[in-house]
């Protein structure tokens, strides 16, 4: 049986699309719903602890309402604490996140590394995102909160920029819905190309765990057999999921 967190109240937390700023539930119980996926995450030795740095989070958050623009997102806000905490405990030095649409995915990810959220060092922080007029807007998103350059994104196919890129993997997000009828079954293609640049202890991160649909199936059996990835853990806490699987 797969391993999974479940919240009470998942099919309950429902967000609008056009509407991602607006606050769903009392911070406080965003913060203990999220805090209880970790100790999951935890328990089953993905990550080493929970700790981050709240305020940080709230200050990340703030930038990304005040300068982004985002025509419409799914990443609800327990999910953007969740991926802003994930990369804060496992800080990794290269990210690389596929299918990034306008980037509030992709710096839900990279904004514990970059920006008024930053909480480590990395060097290379990258979104990948095939249609070239969302890469830009995108990239010009992630420009205003991060003038240095180590968060950047790439209009190109996910599956040549990790077959490409040379040195370690230590977090790679994977959100892309695939071309020629591939969908979410690209999932599986991108984690294949980049699995030997992974060291042990990297995470990969597959958003719509729930409902990615039959073309995600392959991928989710694939990080949950033991003989590919060391554990993974469906969180479901909202009506979209992350499946968060350790090499
Ligand atoms: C559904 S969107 C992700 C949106 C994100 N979940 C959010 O809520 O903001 C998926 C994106 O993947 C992109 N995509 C599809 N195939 C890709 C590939 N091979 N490489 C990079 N991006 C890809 C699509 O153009 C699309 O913008």
């Amino acid at each position: 049986m797969a391993c999974e967190f479940r919240a009470a109240d998942w099919q309950e937390y429902k967000m609008d699309f056009r509407e991602p700023h607006r606050e769903l539930e009392p911070l406080e119980d965003e913060v203990r719903v999220v805090d209880e996926a970790l100790a999951a995450l935890v328990a089953e030795g993905l990550l080493p602890h929970t700790a981050y740095d709240g305020a940080k989070l709230l200050a990340h958050r703030e930038a990304v309402r005040t300068q982004f623009e985002i025509p419409w997102t799914a990443i609800s806000p327990r999910m953007q604490r969740l991926l802003y905490a994930i990369n804060a405990i496992r800080q990794p030095r290269n990210m690389i996140a596929a299918g990034v649409f306008c980037g509030n995915t992709f710096i839900s990810n990279a904004g514990a590394g970059v920006g008024p959220g930053a909480c480590y060092e990395a060097a290379a922080l990258i979104g990948v995102e095939i249609k070239p007029e969302e890469a830009e807007r995108a990239e010009r998103n992630v420009r205003k909160i991060d003038p240095t350059g180590v968060a950047r994104v790439l209009a190109a196919d996910a599956l040549d920029v990790v077959a490409d890129f040379e040195g370690p993997i230590e977090v790679l997000y994977l959100d892309a819905d695939g071309d020629r009828g591939r969908g979410k079954g690209i999932y599986l293609e991108i984690l294949q190309a980049a699995y030997e640049k992974m060291p042990d202890g990297a995470l990969v991160l597959a958003h719509n765990s729930v409902n990615g649909g039959d073309k995600l199936q392959p991928y989710l059996g694939w990080v949950r057999h033991p003989a590919n990835m060391r554990a993974s853990v469906n969180v479901i806490f909202d009506p979209e999921g992350l499946e968060v699987s350790a090499k």
